[in-house]
């Protein structure tokens, strides 16, 4: 039974965010915004806001935020639905159900699920206080040159040898041993019989960004095979989009500058130890877009560091892939390699948190690896190079980053310019048209971003606006965002979170979050201005990618010499 979405948009419309958050965190009007210390994270000087205008919390700390739905389901720990039910009982209304497709809901699932895994986690910490099998494992670790505080401050701990170590502790509660069998803690073999995944290994216990241990990763005590066990898929696990390290590393650096991907456990717990304490490990994999973006959401500055063999520049090279299209203005990600058979660990081991971290700052900036690889791979090849250079430069989705590139290719080309390099390369081959005058915009960004940006933070720019059809046709990266939001704000007027509840769980959601809170510089009394010069540049913006369509093209229907005449006369005026 789905909860009608009308429904959830006038619980948002209804419930004040101030009011809300103020009864259980106490908040200091300043300025605009309402503020306090942020409730989730420990600080001692508030960088949590909540806007009245916008219906939305922000913390500029651990990058919290959201609106009332999202504050209610952080807060209070509650599902979806749960916080529904709640600011229902607030108004003291109904939650109406219709018949649907809806997610189904999940019982609670995930909070025992939670629940259990923190409860396993103690469960092997003790293990290695109390095992009679503990000194070996103490051995290990001295052996591994791991200190007790690095040991505790990471919650490691040790899974005895033996079938249901574990398991048994659940001995009368069939519930929680079919959820240790969801959590992946436990096995269940073709006889139904079940086990302990987790068996004889020092465990490492893996946290989500807000601390709850939602998966292990098991090493071997010794040589034995795989190395490595780590937890399956889950309902609460998807490895891609976590990193191994990031919550203990907030609790260390609320706003870290910089941010060390490494590959292994044992890497970052080692650079943790000698001081190196901002390196984070994707899980076995190579780095995902999502872990990007989830780094890149905490520091400006990712570095990834690869042992220096073959594989480890290939990993590398994948790594560069993915970031490419997620870069923005700011960001930077380098990437740093060691001497081959090293790894972070032994590494800092050798050389000690000085030297290491010279290395860090030493790192190769992302345009650097891209054109050196390029050149070992095609060599003298120029032609080659600067093709693939340009088709990668292209996934690049922000315009200014991807121009800043390409020049700095062309550069070391020997060319003058971005454009002298795409024409000989054929990449557009026809005379260049004359760009339109563009009057110059006051905000920053693309003016697409700074279109999408002004709508999401004052919806009432959209109010009663004429349909915009040239948007439709125009070419271009993220405009169809654009003219959702047109059509979302044209009629009726919504504030910030009304607008954004309308893409709850859509892949969209988390960049209109950011351009919620992007700081765009257009002063309050130019914002119609500025919000209408983007709407106009967009609009020259198809006028001339239709003309280069046309011009291009040999043979002209009617219509289109027409329209192509009438788009010349456009242009020369
Ligand atoms: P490594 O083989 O480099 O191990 O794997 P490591 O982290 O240096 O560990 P030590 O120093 O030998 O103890 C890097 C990462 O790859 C994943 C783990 O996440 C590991 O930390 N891995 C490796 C597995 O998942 N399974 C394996 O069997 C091996
Ligand atoms: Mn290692």
């Amino acid at each position: 039974m789905a909860i009608p979405r009308d429904f959830i948009n006038e619980l948002v419309a209804r419930i004040d965010i101030v009011d809300l958050i103020d009864a259980k965190v106490p908040l200091k009007k300043a300025g605009k915004n309402h503020s306090a210390c942020c409730p989730f994270h420990s600080e001692k000087s508030p960088s949590f806001t909540v806007s009245r205008d916008k219906q939305f919390y922000h913390c500029f700390g651990c990058g919290a935020h959201g609106n009332v739905i999202d504050f209610v389901m952080e807060y209070d720990r509650l599902d979806f639905i749960d916080a529904i039910e709640d600011l229902a009982g607030q108004l003291g209304v109904e939650v109406p159900r219709e018949q649907g497709t809806g997610p189904k809901r999940d019982e609670g699932l995930s909070r025992d699920l939670y629940q259990l895994m923190e409860e396993a986690s103690l469960y092997f910490q003790n293990q290695l206080r109390q095992h009679n099998d503990k000194q070996k494992v103490l051995e290990y670790l001295t052996h591994r040159g791991l200190s007790n505080e690095v040991v505790e401050h990471f919650n490691i701990g040790f899974a005895p040898d033996g079938w249901d170590g574990l398991l048994s502790r659940y001995r009368q509660n069939q519930d929680a041993q079919d959820k240790l069998l969801t959590a992946g803690m436990v096995i269940e073999n073709d006889n139904g019989k079940r086990y302990d995944r987790f068996r004889d290994r020092l465990m490492f216990p893996i946290r989500d960004r807000r601390g709850r241990v939602i998966g292990f990763g098991g090493r071997v005590l010794g040589d034995g095979t795989p190395k490595y066990l780590n937890s399956p898929e889950t309902p609460i696990f998807h490895k891609g989009n976590e990193l191994y390290g990031l919550y203990e590393l907030k609790q260390r650096h609320r706003d870290p500058k910089q941010v060390l991907i490494v590959e292994g456990y044992m890497d970052v717990v080692a650079l943790a130890q000698f001081g190196v304490d901002y390196a984070v490990a994707s899980l076995g994999t190579s780095t995902t877009a999502e872990q990007f973006q989830l780094l890149l959401r905490s520091a400006k500055e990712v570095i990834c560091c690869y042992d220096g063999d073959k594989a480890g520049v290939e990993a590398a090279w994948r790594a560069l892939e993915t970031a490419l299209p997620l870069l923005k203005p700011g960001n930077q990600v380098k990437f740093m390699f060691l001497p081959e058979g090293e790894d972070p660990d032994t590494m800092v081991r050798q050389v000690g948190k000085e030297v290491f971290e010279s290395q860090v700052n030493d790192a190769q900036e992302l345009p650097e690896f891209l054109f050196e690889t390029l050149a070992k791979r095609y060599g003298s090849d120029k032609g080659t190079l600067a093709k693939q250079a340009i088709t990668l430069t292209e996934k690049i989705q922000d315009t200014v980053l991807q121009s800043l590139l390409l020049e700095s290719l062309a550069y070391k080309l020997g060319m003058n310019s971005a454009e002298e390099l795409k024409r000989k390369l054929g990449f557009s081959s026809k005379e260049q048209v004359k760009p339109l005058q563009k009057k110059a915009l006051k905000g920053r960004g693309t003016p697409l971003r700074l279109a999408i940006a002004l709508l999401v933070q004052h919806p009432s720019l959209g109010e009663g606006l004429p349909e915009q059809p040239a948007l439709k046709h125009l070419k271009m990266a993220g405009i169809e965002l654009l003219i959702l939001l047109l059509d979302e704000t044209r009629v009726k007027v919504k504030h910030s979170a009304q607008l954004l509840e309308q893409f709850r769980g859509d892949k969209q959601l988390s960049t209109l979050k950011k351009l919620t809170q992007w700081d765009h510089q257009v002063a309050d009394e130019n914002l119609q201005q500025e919000f209408r010069k983007t709407l106009i540049w967009l609009n020259n913006q198809y006028i001339e990618q239709r003309y280069q369509e046309l011009s291009l093209k040999q043979n002209h229907t009617k219509e289109e010499r027409i329209q192509l005449t009438k788009l010349i006369s456009v242009i020369k005026g």
